[in-house]
């Protein structure tokens, strides 16, 4: 049977690498493309074609080829924070990237477009996420996600979606150089630098962190489970965890005095969420990796890496 081809924007960044790297261990055809705006080189996957492209000009999208099966939408600008530094580079990364996509999967008939959109699309809702909730989003970036989705739905008689809103994915493989983005990857950064982790808020704010390897088997899994087709989907574990309770798996596994430093929140900065248990009513998988043991393989991982 002829392999089915995928392409696979932000290939060069944390999720879209690691989907990458299952797609063609699970026998795709890949074609990767980024900007390297915040990726890099190390991270694409042997045996994937590679485009390097800015995906928000629209004259370049017509260099990508024609005869694709499924596009896997995941560049863009992934800080919350770095949204407000300039809002309109975050609408060209997190919206012009998936206007300029959509229109090219209309014109060559592509049939099936998955988005990676994000939690921050809610706002505040101390309660748990539902899907049917009334989104108002805190930060450019949450706006511009909502933007992207809105713009997929409005045109999804021509194609087959999924649209992700992803919770607070970690693991390894993330850049420990950015301390903009991902709270447990900057906590132990910080940790492993310095012994000294820096806080932007409270330690009371709740999230619901999961695994990379989870996120990973979801979207592959969504190639084949016909209940995931066009909707959209929380991803996350259903599991609320304090920040509180992150510092103290860290410092624990860390086995060395460390200091916690509390500062001001950064804008845009949600206090609490966490999704409601939905996506084990479209899954296969029984459950996911528990926050204290994905801690515990993301530190190893971690300390060896640096
Ligand atoms: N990491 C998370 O916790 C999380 C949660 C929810 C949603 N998401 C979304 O998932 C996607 C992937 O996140 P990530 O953590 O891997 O981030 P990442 O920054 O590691 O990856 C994003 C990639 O997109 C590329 N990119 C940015 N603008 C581009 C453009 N104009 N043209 C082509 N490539 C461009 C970057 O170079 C980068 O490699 C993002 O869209 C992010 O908003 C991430």
């Amino acid at each position: 049977m002829k392999k089915k081809k995928i392409l696979v924007t932000g290939a060069a960044g944390f999720i879209g690498s690691k989907i990458c790297a299952k797609l063609v261990e699970n026998n795709y055809s890949v074609i990767g493309c980024d900007d390297f705006s915040s990726g890099s080189k190390k991270n694409i996957t042997k045996k994937t074609k590679f485009i390097k492209i800015d995906l928000s000009k629209k004259k370049r999208i017509s260099n990508l080829p024609k005869k694709i099966d499924y596009i896997f939408h995941l560049a863009g600008q992934s800080s919350g924070e770095k949204s407000f530094d300039d809002p309109l580079d975050d609408l060209d990364r997190n919206f012009k990237t998936t206007y300029n996509l959509i229109n090219y999967a209309k014109k060559n008939s592509i049939k099936n477009f998955f988005y990676a959109s994000s939690m921050s699309v809610y706002g505040n809702t101390t309660n748990k996420a539902k899907i049917k909730d009334y989104c108002k989003p805190l930060s450019y970036y949450g706006l511009h996600k909502k933007l992207s989705e809105d713009y997929i739905l409005k045109n999804s008689n021509n194609f087959n979606y999924i649209i992700f809103r992803m919770f607070n994915v970690y693991g390894p493989g993330q850049d420990l150089l950015n301390q903009r983005q991902g709270m447990v990857s900057i906590y132990l950064s910080n940790l492993l630098k310095r012994n000294k982790i820096i806080v932007k808020g409270s330690t009371e704010r709740f999230r619901d962190f999961i695994y990379i390897d989870d996120v990973v088997d979801i979207w592959i899994e969504a190639l084949k489970n016909k209940k995931m087709n066009n909707k959209i989907i929380n991803l996350g574990t259903g599991q609320k965890t304090k920040i509180m309770q992150i510092l103290q798996f860290l410092r624990k596994i860390h086995f060395k005095k460390s200091k916690v430093i509390i500062k001001n929140n950064t804008p845009g900065d949600q206090f609490g969420i966490f999704a409601d248990k939905s996506i084990f009513d479209l899954t296969k998988k029984k459950k996911f990796i528990g926050i204290k043991k994905g801690i515990e393989k993301f530190y190893y991982w971690a300390k060896k890496s640096s």
